[in-house]
């Protein structure tokens, strides 16, 4: 079976910082709260104006400058996103048009909460070889700042815009494990959509993180099962950023050293499908994905879903 190789990555955030004490001065809450009860320490909001379209595009320009092609050899366009500018056209509809790519690349959006780029890729993974091309840009993120009530103190502190975005080739070469699951439920984390009068996210917090803990770490070993690999071989763990208490207790339900889990929740919070593909385009960009390491990601989010892949990372071919 084909697998994916990572061609290359992008991510793009807004400009404006918002601290912790900048949440204080609307919410009654502190620095030291949120840092120790999330690890958050600043997150990025856009402001009145910009759009996911804006952040996309430019996620994509430099994801596809990295992987050496063109956009019209893109045969494939996905979006995990659930803040899509427009109720429709799709958000990677709006970026197939921005960069002009083939009409015979097709371009939708996933909607699986913040497992949404894990989704995505796992979709990629499955239609590319039935494509014209066997090259996919794969985007995951958001503007979640659209759907904050920024007068909640227990959402508000946790979210933050951005997105991240691959180039991925479709490849028998390139090794490629994913699994993904779903319980229905509404009520653990909802919003109404960004036109609604309920458009905010409500969310139970204490059953989010008891589902991330009893699905991420299942979701961790079925892949190595799937790989027939020990979880010692896995050189990254790349965990959706929701909370660092989460990937902590992750990490010590899976026994992997904290090291080897990437974190950079401090900067951004919680970019819902924008954290892992924004994760590896740090860690590319600092040289920590070396040719022949394994990576393993995990994601969790609202629906409630869930979704892993495992894959070795690659030197591309030079073109
Ligand atoms: N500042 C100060 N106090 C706050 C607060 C804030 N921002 N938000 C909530 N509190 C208060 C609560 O009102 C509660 O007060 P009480 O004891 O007087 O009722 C107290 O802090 C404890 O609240 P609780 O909800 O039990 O805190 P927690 O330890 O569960 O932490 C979260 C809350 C949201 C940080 C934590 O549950 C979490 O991260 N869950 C996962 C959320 C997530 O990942 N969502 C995205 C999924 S993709």
């Amino acid at each position: 079976m084909n697998g994916l190789q990572i061609l290359g990555t992008g991510r793009a955030l807004p400009e404006h910082v918002v601290t912790n004490d900048d949440l204080a001065k609307i919410v009654d809450t502190s620095d030291e709260w949120i840092v120790s009860r999330t690890g958050i320490k600043e997150r990025r909001f856009a402001r009145e104006g910009e759009t996911l379209t804006q952040f996309a595009v430019e996620a994509a320009r430099q994801a596809i400058a990295r992987a050496g092609i063109r956009p019209e050899d893109l045969g494939l366009c996905l979006m995990g996103t659930v803040t899509s500018d427009n109720a429709t056209p799709a958000q990677s509809c709006l970026v197939h048009q921005a960069l002009r790519l083939p009409e015979d690349c097709p371009a939708f959006d996933l909607s699986a909460g913040c497992s949404g780029f894990l989704y995505a890729m796992e979709t990629a993974a499955a239609l590319l070889p039935r494509m014209s091309r066997p090259y996919a840009l794969i985007l995951g993120g958001e503007l979640l700042s659209r759907i904050t009530n920024m007068e909640d103190r227990s959402t508000c502190i946790l979210f933050g815009d951005g997105v991240g975005a691959v180039v991925v080739k479709s490849t028998q070469d390139a090794p490629w494990y994913a699994h993904l699951g779903a319980r229905g439920e509404r009520d653990i984390l909802w919003s109404g959509g960004m036109g609604s009068e309920e458009r905010y996210l409500h969310m139970n917090g204490q059953e989010v993180f008891k589902f991330a803990l009893e699905t991420v770490p299942q979701a961790a070993r079925t892949l190595l099962a799937k790989a027939g690999m020990e979880k010692e071989q896995v050189d990254w763990y790349v965990l959706h950023q929701a909370n660092h208490r989460i990937v902590e207790s992750v990490a010590r339900r899976l026994k992997v050293p904290l090291s080897k889990c990437y974190e950079n929740i401090e900067r951004y919070g919680n970019t819902s499908a924008g954290t892992i593909p924004i994760a590896l385009d740090e860690m590319a960009e600092q040289g920590l994905l070396k040719a022949g390491q394994w990576i393993m990601c995990l994601g969790f989010g609202s629906g409630m879903t869930w979704g892993g892949a495992l894959f070795q990372w690659q030197d591309k071919e030079e073109k």
